[in-house]
């Protein structure tokens, strides 16, 4: 597909969809067991409804946002999404790119496919590093060490994965890595040519499996204060879902708190992340950055989470459609859309900066 010719995410997610075998695309989308996250994130989303005014002089709008202390072109920017590469090759180095050029910020996954110093020296420039609490204390210090010597900015550390996501429908399909040969993923690969040889054939046949079975069950709050103690540039603590785990991420040292419920992958039943929101902004957001995902589609959607109270929005899948349909090229035009809708809806709205979005120009509808 032309990525040019994409009109919004959703199309972009068409394109991912046809060009992907289903154990790809599957691992790409899926939320946990009912789902009932997954949904819910779209759902308090679009119960939004916005306030615009009228008659305000929005010609000289700009959407700039300075976090932690540097300036960025858009207020969103790239979730770290482990694997990325069983989507097209070297997809965590398109990401980066992509993110480089619009300046935006990209997290890159500690199970990324592509070594972070690769990453590094393919974008010019060091990631956000995401990382989670390893069973040995020496392990993490090891991925702690890494970020910090390839001078990633911001260490962020997940918290909402103590052990995987109950994702059936990667057991219906066979998802593991390396991918799991039965007749049915031959089958699969054999009418996505371009994927068999492009990422099965040069990226995953024979890969070693990788340490997402690791669990991250030992972790805890004075794991987090080792850490402020370690690591020394912003920290970032991601899966944040109430107010006291968010007082207890400030107790310990974060620098950020990232609202997420990880695109509804992990605890089905959990809350929308747009929901938890609110009460975590007034709780922490005069000290803390705060950062939210989970559902975020539109520029619509960004806006809507400025307004209550985020600092910057993050996608996860929304960047990966566009590596699936098109790799660097398609990343690019994934950003480049939401950036442009983000212009126009700050104008609808009638707002020209990002710092003049308030809860007013929000309310939730209750049908
Ligand atoms: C993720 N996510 C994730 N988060 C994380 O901290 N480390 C990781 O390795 C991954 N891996 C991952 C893989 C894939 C395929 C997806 C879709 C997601 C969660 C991610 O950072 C983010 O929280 C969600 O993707 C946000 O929801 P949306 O934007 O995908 O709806």
């Amino acid at each position: 597909m032309n990525p040019a010719h994409a009109l919004n995410l959703h199309e972009l997610r068409d394109a991912a969809l046809r060009r992907l075998p289903r154990v790809a695309f599957g691992y790409l989308e899926g939320g946990a067991e009912d789902h009932l996250t997954y949904n819910a994130n779209r759902q308090a989303l679009d119960r939004i409804r916005f306030v615009p005014r009228t008659l305000v002089d929005v010609s000289r709008r700009s959407q700039d946002v300075t976090v932690f202390g540097r300036h960025w072109a858009s207020p969103f920017g790239i979730a770290p999404t482990g694997a990325a590469g069983i989507y097209c090759r070297g997809a965590e180095i398109a990401l980066a790119r992509g993110a480089r050029d619009a300046n935006v910020p990209f997290v890159l996954s500690t199970h990324s496919f592509v070594p972070l110093a690769t990453v590094c020296r393919e974008a010019g420039a060091a990631p956000w590093f995401q990382m989670y609490i390893q069973p040995r204390r020496t392990d993490t210090e090891t991925l702690v060490c890494e970020a910090r010597d390839a001078g990633c900015e911001v260490l962020v550390l997940t918290v909402d994965a103590a052990t995987g996501g109950n994702r059936e429908y990667n057991y219906r399909n066979g998802f593991s890595i390396p991918v799991r040969i039965t007749r049915r993923t031959v089958l699969d690969g054999l009418r996505h040519p371009r994927w068999l040889f492009d990422v099965y054939c040069r990226t995953l046949r024979g890969r070693r499996l990788i340490e997402w079975t690791v669990p991250h069950d030992r972790g805890t709050w004075s794991d987090l204060g080792w850490l402020r103690r370690v690591w020394p540039r912003k920290l970032v603590v991601k899966g944040v879902l109430t107010v006291e785990d968010a007082r207890l991420a400030e107790a310990y040292g974060a620098d950020g708190v990232w609202v997420s419920n990880h695109g509804g992958r992990q605890l089905d039943g959990a809350p929308a992340s747009i929901e938890a929101l609110p009460p975590i902004a007034d709780a922490v957001g005069r000290r803390l950055t705060i950062m939210v995902d989970s559902g975020f589609r539109r520029g619509t959607d960004v806006v809507k989470a400025l307004a209550l109270g985020a600092d910057m929005v993050f996608f996860g899948r929304g960047a990966l459609y566009g590596a699936a349909a098109a790799g660097e090229a398609g990343v690019r035009r994934a950003l480049d859309l939401l950036r442009i809708e983000v212009d126009r809806t700050l104008a609808l709205l009638g707002c020209n900066a990002v710092a003049e979005l308030t809860r007013g120009h929000v309310r939730v509808s209750s049908a």
